[in-house]
Formats: C-alpha cells, structure tokens, sequence
C-alpha cells in the first residue's frame, strides 16, 4: 500500500463510514450528488453501466440503479467505505447489479472494464495525481464522465490549509487538494470529451462531460 491509500484508509475509517451512512439514510445524497445525479439522469441513465471511483457508501451506484441504469461497479480505496456500500446495496435491493472493489483505482485501472458513465463524487481533491487519476478515468468513460471538485475560493483554500496542517500533526500522510478544473477540463478534452453542464453547490463545483461522436469541423474564417 502506497502513502496515498494508507492516508485514504485512515481518513475514511470505520467511523467516518459510519457517519456517513447514518446521515445518508436519515436525509439522502448530500446536495452536491444529487445536483449530479439530476445531471446525469436528465442525460438518460436507462440500460447504462456505471463506473463510481471513490464512492463512499454508493450514494450514486444506488441513484442511477434507481433510475434504470444496469449494473455498477464502485472502486474505493477505503475497506470501510466498500463494506458499508456492499452492505448498503444490499439492503437497498441492488445485490446483484453491484459490484464494490477495494484499492486505489490507479493501481486498479488496467483490470477494470469500461463504463457508459463513470463518476468522481469529491474523489480527486482526495488524490495528489490529478493528472493521472483524470486521464485512467476518463479513459473507461464510453459516454458521460461526472465530477464533483472544490472550487478554488479563497476560504477553501483556507480550510485545505487547516484540513491539511491537522492532518499533518496527527502524522496521516491524507491531504486535502484544490486541482484546477482548467486543468481537467484539458483532459478531458484531450480524451474526446466536452462539458455539457456545469453547476455550483454550496463549496463545491459539478462538471459533467460528455464523449463527442462527431467533433464539429473547423470551419475557416476571414
Ligand atoms: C470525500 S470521500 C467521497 C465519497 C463519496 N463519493 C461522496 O461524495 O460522499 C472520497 C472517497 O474517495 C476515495 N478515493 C480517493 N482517491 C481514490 C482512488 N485513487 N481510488 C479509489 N478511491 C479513492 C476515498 O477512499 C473516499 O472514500
């Protein structure tokens, strides 16, 4: 296990699951999944297989299974978060159309099958690698690729600070990282994707892209 994955498994334990499930089944996907949720199923989810890296306790899995998509897959690198969205699926019906992994999806990458969508929910401002957790990612997307991401504000960067400082006493090798969505949005671009919807929810900021079939053709001008 590398310094990223072992910071990820401390920071997202048996406790922070949790918490998470807990405010999950009392009050359902925080705002910002579900601004991506509505996102993705206005986009038609129906017969769609999924691909949800980091995705805690499968808030989008059990979402996009609700509203017709066939099968998921959820990678995560914390072992909590993957038993309590086994279970979560489980509970919710969707055993046999889910199927949670745990690891780091870099390390996982080359074995996994693509997708039609593929999702990040607050995922890579969790990683250092933007670069290549983008580029593997956007790579099993067949159709729609959806992140949420913080958004450069001067107080979130304040708050990294703090959420990294503290990290850094308690000797957890976890950080907290604002990427530039510039930055990804090139990625995505380079890998024949373009942004079909953007949104702001409270900190954080939902992208949605969408695979171009036919790019539009330069057309000359002057
Ligand atoms: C902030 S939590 C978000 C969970 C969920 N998507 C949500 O929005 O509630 C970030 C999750 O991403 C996972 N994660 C971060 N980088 C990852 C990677 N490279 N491979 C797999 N999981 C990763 C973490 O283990 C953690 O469960």
């Amino acid at each position: 296990m590398n310094c990223c994955h072992e910071g990820l498994e401390r920071e997202f334990n048996q406790r922070s699951a949790a918490q998470k499930l807990a405010a999950y089944r009392r009050a359902g996907p925080d705002p910002s999944s579900q601004v991506l949720i509505d996102a993705l199923v206005a986009r038609n989810v129906r017969d769609a297989t999924l691909l949800d890296i980091g995705g805690g306790v499968g808030t989008i899995q059990h979402a996009l299974l609700g509203a017709g998509a066939r099968a998921s897959v959820g990678v995560d690198a914390s072992r909590a978060y993957v038993d309590t969205a086994t279970t979560e699926s489980a509970r919710r019906g969707y055993a046999s159309r889910t199927h949670n992994m745990h690891g780091d999806f870099i390390a996982l990458a080359d074995s996994l099958a693509p997708a039609e969508i593929v999702t990040l929910d607050r995922v890579i401002c969790c990683y250092p690698d933007m670069p290549e957790l983008v580029r593997l990612s956007v790579a099993k997307a067949g159709r729609l690729y959806g992140l949420v991401v913080p958004r450069p504000l001067w107080w979130v960067q304040f708050a990294r600070r703090a959420i990294n400082g503290k990290a850094r006493l308690e000797r957890s090798p976890f950080r907290f990282f604002v990427h530039s969505i510039e930055q990804i949005t090139a990625i995505t671009r380079a890998n024949g994707f373009a942004p079909v919807f953007a949104a702001t929810s409270g900190v954080w900021q939902v992208c949605l892209y969408e695979r171009q079939v036919n790019p539009p053709a330069t057309t000359a001008t002057g």
